[in-house]
């Protein structure tokens, strides 16, 4: 009989550091696992001689390595410990992203705008840091009292995953701030990454291991962070630029820059390349200067980031959507390859967009297999901007030609150009089809109001019974943002199509009703089975309660958007509410509903009548109201109401000295207000600046309170 042998372990004092650390993490959670079975579960799984043996184990490693002993060791605490790893972390201060720049010009409008939003006059500098943009993950770091508490990825931006026993194992991580004067609450915000060396050793040794191998440093670096098994991102050499702060008790320095440096001195590692520019020029500069130093830097970055260095202007401009108004991606050019175009195919997207998709023999780009080019539309085929003029010289796009394909970050693959020389002698003109592929209808370009000119799109005019269009809006319905459904992705629902289980929306919500008076029944279908169907009935169910916002983007109208979506809920509270105004706004546009819908600050003519458009149409207002019998919409967060101007109407008139306008109306929208144009009866306050003219004079003759910009400031302080 085979005698399994005892793994005896390498003793304590021939242990590398590394092999220390390692060792350590795995006792740790060991501990923990054990801790909690005797402690919360009361289930011991080991012996008690056992269990003391792997505390001696533990204690004798911090012993020798003092340095490793973290707030998590079992010496350090009594009892179990809640496990929590991966337990969901709401943010207090959200994790945003940032817009992009691609050329000089669009640095520029950045710059300008910054400088038009502050009202800066032409002497003043907007000094702007600059520095590389990190291709990793980025992660929050939460110090309470110096000490290292919490450490979350940014997951959608508000709700992060707990990483905290993982960013422990990091050695770019301080458990504890160095320092006097530390704010009791700390959060410090930057990325996460991994060196192209060490990415590449890795990937020798997990090709050898036969265990998963990465497409990318930041593809490594993301995996080994989010291990459950923290012992090994232990293993795994990460590293961490920290560049930002979420929420801070108190503000250690008054710019970017000088927070950087504070930040350099609490311990952590911050880029040595961040530099203080004065103007656009000091900003392109230090652009070309990391493009031609891009592949010496040891670490994959996709360009750079500007950040208006004064922490004050920073906070008076504020973000737009999820974007900050004081910041900007300066993104690289992308990477190029030539490649032959073997077939166009045309989608059919949700609102009917026929969009033509480029079919490429496979080449590899920047390190990724590159397949499909997106085409854009029907004149970018033929060589035809946007604006009508020509765009690659006026070449065509033929099937058989030789392209040059280029992809930026996550970009979709384009085409850049033709290579003329190479095209077949058999190659024809490509002919863009007049009727949708997927349900034959005609498919038209409708003419754009703004320029009389027809619009770049195709649409499929069918959008009630085009089976693509169907299919595409469902796919939006239970997408990430939308009602985010665990287990029903793009593939399952080209599926539940296919076989005409889930039609529409609501289809999604009597699925389990349904399957349980089936013949066929969901888990005896390929690819599923018990466990998956229960778990997609759960995730199904999770979403029976859902945020107003959600609801509105997840219905699919054209130009409403996540930004939108959130402008419409906050406005009207309720999804009742929501539903009766856009019914009474489809009266007209003179009816009070549609004004007050257009009156909306963000809400154009044009997204106002997509909306008009989509409830006038009896199917749709069905389908919300099929859905509104299964599931419970929670009423929005709303504008604030306790505010001093909660539900004001405010109109801004003169030339405002203290603040600009745009920035006078988001703190209005902010606090509860609506600011509008035009005084009326119904106005509330009118803030005059210098030279107000008409407005006041009308705001006088109907004893409509007036404000002097001081008095504004004043009444919206502390609100
Ligand atoms: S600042 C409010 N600085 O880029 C936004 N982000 O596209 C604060 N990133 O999610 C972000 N390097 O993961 C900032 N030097 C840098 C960065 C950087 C990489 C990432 C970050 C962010 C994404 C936004």
């Amino acid at each position: 009989m085979a005698v399994k042998a005892k793994k005896i372990p390498v003793s304590v004092d021939k242990l590398t550091e590394t092999q220390a650390k390692v060792e350590l993490v795995r006792l740790v959670l060991e501990i923990e696992r054990h801790n909690e079975a005797y402690y919360s579960e009361d289930a011991p799984k080991i012996s008690d001689a056992d269990y003391d043996a792997l505390r001696q184990r533990s204690d004798a490693i911090e012993a020798r390595f003092p340095g490793l002993v973290t707030r998590d060791s079992p010496s350090q605490k009594v009892g179990a410990a809640p496990s929590g790893r991966f337990a969901k972390v709401p943010h207090s201060v959200p994790m945003l992203s940032l817009g992009n720049a691609f050329s000089d010009e669009d640095v520029t409008d950045f710059v300008d705008r910054v400088r038009r939003f502050l009202k800066l006059a032409d002497g003043d500098i907007p000094a702007i840091v600059a520095e590389p943009k990190i291709d990793g993950l980025s992660l929050s770091l939460r110090y309470e009292d110096g000490e290292l508490v919490r450490g979350a990825t940014r997951g959608d931006g508000f709700t992060g995953e707990d990483v905290t026993a993982n960013v422990r194992t990091m050695s770019d991580i301080p458990h504890k701030l160095k320092g006097r004067n530390i704010p009791a609450v700390c959060e410090i915000r930057g990325e996460v990454y991994m060196l192209k060396k060490d990415f590449l050793a890795l990937n020798k040794r997990q090709a050898e291991a036969e265990d998963t191998v990465f497409a990318n440093p930041r593809n490594s670096a993301a995996g080994s962070l989010r291990q459950k098994d923290a012992s090994i991102t232990a293993s795994r050499p990460l590293k961490f630029f920290a560049y930002a702060w979420g929420e801070m008790s108190a503000m250690p320095a008054k710019t970017q820059f000088k927070m950087i440096d504070w930040i350099g001195h609490a311990g952590f590692v911050t880029n040595p390349l961040i530099t203080l520019c004065e103007d656009v020029e000091g900003l392109l500069k230090f652009y070309r200067k990391i493009e031609t130093r891009r592949a010496s830097l040891g670490y994959d970055i996709d360009g750079v980031v500007y950040k208006v260095d004064r922490l004050d202007w920073q906070e008076r401009l504020g973000f737009v959507t999820r974007t900050p108004r004081w910041a900007i991606a300066h993104k690289f050019a992308a990477e190029q390859a030539t490649t032959v175009l073997n077939d166009i195919e045309i989608q059919v997207g949700r609102t009917g967009a026929l969009t033509p998709v480029a079919k490429l023999a496979p080449v590899t780009v920047g390190g990724v297999v590159v397949q499909n080019a997106t085409l854009h539309n029907e004149d970018y085929i033929k060589g035809i901007g946007n604006d009508g003029q020509p765009i690659r010289e006026g070449v065509d796009i033929r099937i058989g030609d030789t392209v040059v394909i280029q992809r930026a970050g996550d970009v979709i693959p384009q085409i850049v150009s033709v290579v003329v020389d190479k095209r077949p002698k058999t190659a024809k003109p490509y002919q863009f089809p007049t009727v949708c592929p997927a349900c034959g209808s005609h498919a038209v370009r409708e003419e754009d109001p703004k320029t009389g000119r027809p619009d770049s799109v195709r649409r499929c005019t069918n959008s009630l019974a085009c089976p693509a269009q169907a299919k595409e809006r469902l796919k939006h319905f239970v997408a990430r943002n939308a009602f985010d459904i665990d287990g029903l992705g793009d593939k399952q629902i080209e599926e539940f199509f296919a076989d005409g289980l889930v039609m529409s929306p609501v289809d999604i919500f009597t699925l389990q009703k349904r399957d349980a008076r089936s013949q066929k029944r969901l888990a005896d279908r390929e690819g599923f089975g018990a466990t998956s169907v229960r778990n997609l009935f759960a995730a199904i169910d999770a979403r029976r309660t859902i945020a107003l916002h959600r609801f509105i983007f997840a219905l699919g109208i054209r130009h409403v958007g996540e930004g939108n979506a959130k402008l419409l809920a906050r406005h009207y509270g309720t999804v009742e509410a929501f539903r009766a105004a856009m019914i009474a706004a489809g009266e007209g546009p003179q009816s009070e509903a549609y004004q007050d819908l257009n009156a909306i600050e963000g809400i154009g003519t044009v997204v106002a009548n997509a909306i008009v458009e989509f409830f006038a149409e009896p199917h749709s207002v069905k389908a919300v109201d099929d859905l509104l019998g299964e599931i419970e919409v929670q009423p929005a967060e709303r504008a604030k109401t306790d505010s001093p101007i909660a539900g004001k109407i405010v109109v801004f008139t003169g030339s405002l000295e203290k603040f600009t306008r745009d920035e006078a109306k988001a703190t209005a929208e902010r606090l509860g207000a609506k600011a509008s144009g035009s005084v009326s009866k119904k106005t509330d306050y009118v803030v005059a600046g210098p030279g107000a003219g008409s407005k006041l004079a009308e705001a006088n003759k109907l004893g409509v309170k007036v404000l002097t910009e001081d008095e504004w400031l004043a009444l919206v302080s502390g609100a």
